[in-house]
Formats: C-alpha cells, structure tokens, sequence
C-alpha cells in the first residue's frame, strides 16, 4: 500500500521511520519532510495546506491512506476536503475533519465540550472584544497566577500566564482590544491556574473504538530547571513514574472514556489522534488542552514503544475496526533529548552543517529541522534533531539520549542537560 505522510517535523520523521517497517508498505512519501524523512521514503515538495496539490497527487501515486501529522490542515479541513471529493472520498485520512479539530483550533468550543461532558478541567470564562470590562473585573476575583489563552491557533504563544493583576488587565487588553494574536485573541478564554505536574496522554480512535497509547511528559521550556520561555519541547520520557496504572485508569475512566462518548453524542466523527494534555493534581487527572494531533517531541519516546505495525494499526483506524487491533507496548522507557538552534525560541541561524549523525547507539537520532543528504546535512529550523535512546530504567535511557546529543555537533547547538532528571528520584506528591 503506498501511503503518504503529511508534515516535516521529529514527528514526522517518528512516524516515518515506524511505517518504513511495516510489512504492508510498498512507498512512502513525506510531505514535506526532512533529512531524517528522506531515508525513509521519498519526500515531496508540497505544502501540507496545498489541498489541490495533494489531491493531484494522491491520485497520481495511486495512495491509499493519509496520515496527517500537524494541526494545521486539519483545522482547515484536509479530511472534509477528501471526504467531499468522489475520487478521494474511500481514501482513509487519519487525522479528524474540521469540526473534531476544533478541540485543538478552540479554546472556548473545546472548554464547552469538556463542561458538557463532564471531563474534569479549570474553572473558566471567555471574553471579546465587547465583554472586556467584565473580563477585567473577572481577573481581580482570582487568585495569581492567571491564565489567559487566545481562543484560536497562535502558533504555541497563545497562552500567557501573568503572575500580578495589573499585568494580567495589560495582557488582556492587548489581547481583545489590540488584537495581539490576530483573530486568534478575538475571543479570550481565562481559567483557573492549575498546580502540579504535566502529562501527555495519547488516545487513537475510530470514532467507536479507542486504544491508549503510551503516555509521556514534554518539557517546554527553554532552560534548565523549567525556566525561559517556552518552545515546542525540548525533551520527552516514556513512562513516568507519576502515572503509573492507578493514575492511567483515572485518566481512561474520567477523561479518554467521557471524551469519546462525548464526541459521539455530539455528532462529531473523529479518526486520528487525540493527545490530552493534563495536569496531575496530588493524583486527580484535569484536562489543560486537547490537541487534535500526536505531540512533538512525545511522539519520539511513543513510538519507539509500539511493539506492533503502525501501518495495520492505521489500517484498522481506517476501517473502524480498531477494537480488533492488538496494541503491544515496550515496557521498556524511552527519553528523547531535543537539539536546538541557538537563539530558538527566538531568532536563530539556519543552514549549519551538521556532523556526528552516524553516532552508534541503540537509540535512534530523529531528524526535526533538518535539510540536504546524508554527508551534507545542516539545520533548517529551530529544533534540529530529537536523540531518542531506551533503557530498562530512565537513567539508561538518558544515558543513551545524552550520548547522541554530545556526538552530534553544529555550530549554536544547545540542549538542556536536565531531561528526566526530576523523575530520577520521583517519591510522589
Ligand atoms: P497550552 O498551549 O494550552 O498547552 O498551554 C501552554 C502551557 O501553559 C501548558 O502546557 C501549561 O504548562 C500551561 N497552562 C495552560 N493552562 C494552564 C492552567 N490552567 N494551569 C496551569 N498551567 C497551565
Ligand atoms: N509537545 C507539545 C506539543 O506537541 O504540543
């Protein structure tokens, strides 16, 4: 079966590399891909919004399944846009149409749904532009730090968390009145902050049936011990100590279970991933987003934990037959140390050559922002490469990670040395 794989980032090269090993595979193309894509299957100039593109040649290559891997053309509709074509329409996208996407694309619709549905999350209220002063007298009844997130995609910079009231009234204002994030800030959701520590979890479904797949913990920030501002994610570990069975099984039983009910009673068809972020309160599971999409860099410590065909695994997605499908899971754990621009999240330079990529590991060296070919490969964006190791213990794993990361050099390179390190010693709340 040739399948196509939308997207260019360490997660792409993560789904890449695990369906380069199915049994079911005839070719792979990547859209648009990277260095690290390129050894897997064939990249493709072609922009993932490009919707004619695509179709023309899905058509062309005889494709007979999608894989979408970034937000972006699902909230625009790649999977509708498929749907209401004759000759795409029995083409499998995984990946959910618009209205499912917009548990991602919106921050007030996917509050609404988890208040229908009973999935725990903060408290909240949404503003415009119109509703600013109540929004105002809204904050001073709240305790700091507030939480203030722009309604739609801001590329990862909606949320803002003052720490005083009057710099909360300023980021607010800035927000609906200035129209800070674009369209993005017309409508501003503000809730409650939550304390505790963060977990992805990771849901596949067919819109009738679900699996779980391994959970994992990001780390955001740019600097060590959490500080800085935040970026994409600069490591990830799976699993963690601080969700272990009994959490999970809170987690399915008040979370992943209301959510898929919920969307069916909502009407709203939903095929593709589901990645919750949560928060872990002294062991109670409350939902901090939905994203419509697998995580980057989490889906680099994932993956390599499916012991199964990701291929059939999206077959069956496909055919809604996912209760059939057995997961297998690595019990092994993963870490992923992620290798940055230097300057990134702010500016930074491209087009560094890269060298010590044929680093010998067990892990595997995921390729995020990269270009060119083997030999000549240099960076084209802001986090470069993912150094994915595995180990019967965290430590192991880093261990691994870290060696890849130190071999690997190019000029600006920065990672944080601290990945893991706080789940080393994990004694609980
Ligand atoms: P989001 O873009 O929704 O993932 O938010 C970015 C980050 O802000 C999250 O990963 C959390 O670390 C933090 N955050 C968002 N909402 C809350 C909240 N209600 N309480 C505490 N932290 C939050
Ligand atoms: N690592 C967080 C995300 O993919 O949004």
């Amino acid at each position: 079966m040739n399948v196509l794989l939308l997207g260019s980032g360490g997660r792409e090269h993560a789904f890449a590399w695990k369906l380069a090993q199915s049994q079911g595979l005839s070719q792979l193309f990547i859209a648009p891909g990277n260095a690290g894509t390129a050894q897997c299957g064939t990249n493709v100039n072609m922009a993932v919004t490009d919707f004619s593109a695509i179709r023309d040649f899905v058509l062309e290559k005889e494709i007979a399944l999608v894989v979408v891997g970034p937000e972006d053309p699902l909230v625009k509709g790649i999977h509708d846009f498929f749907l209401a074509d004759e000759q795409l329409r029995n083409i499998p996208v995984i990946g959910p149409q618009q209205e499912g996407a917009q548990l991602e694309g919106s921050k007030d619709f996917s509050k609404k749904f988890m208040m229908r549905h009973g999935v725990p999350t903060a408290q909240y209220q949404t503003f415009t532009k119109e509703t600013l002063a109540a929004g105002l007298q809204f904050l001073e009844t709240l305790q700091p730090p507030y939480v203030l997130k722009a309604d739609g995609l801001a590329a990862g910079k909606g949320v803002v968390i003052p720490h005083t009231l009057e710099e909360a009234k300023v980021e607010l204002t800035a927000m609906l009145a200035d129209a800070k994030f674009g369209d993005a800030s017309s409508k501003v959701v503000i809730e409650e902050f939550l304390q505790g520590i963060e977990l992805s979890v990771f849901v596949l479904t067919d819109g009738v049936s679900y699996k779980m797949l391994p959970a994992a913990k990001d780390y955001k920030r740019i600097g060590e011990g959490d500080t800085g501002l935040n970026t994409g994610g600069m490591g990830a570990v799976s699993p963690v100590p601080f969700a272990d069975e009994a959490f999970l099984k809170k987690v399915e039983e008040r979370v992943v279970i209301p959510t898929i009910n919920g969307l069916r009673k909502d009407n709203i068809p939903y095929v593709g991933f589901i990645f919750i972020g949560l928060m872990n309160h002294a062991g109670e599971p409350k939902v901090i987003e939905y994203n419509c999409r697998m995580g980057d860099p989490e889906t680099e410590v994932v993956l390599p934990r499916l012991n199964c065909d990701l291929l059939d695994l999206f077959v069956a997605t496909g055919k809604k037959k996912l209760s059939d499908f057995q997961l297998a899971i690595d019990p092994r754990t993963a870490t992923t140390v992620v290798l940055v621009s230097g300057g990134y999240p702010g500016d930074y330079a491209k087009g560094k050559l890269i060298s010590g990529l044929d680093v010998k590991t067990e892990g595997v060296v995921f390729h995020a922002g990269t270009r060119g070919q083997a030999g000549a490969v240099e960076s084209a964006g802001g986090r470069v490469l993912a150094c994915t190791g595995f180990g019967n213990s965290i430590q192991q794993a880093l261990n691994e990670s870290f060696a890849a990361a130190n071999a690997i050099a190019y000029e600006g390179k920065y990672f944080r040395r601290d990945i893991g390190q706080d789940l080393l010693n994990w004694k609980g709340f």
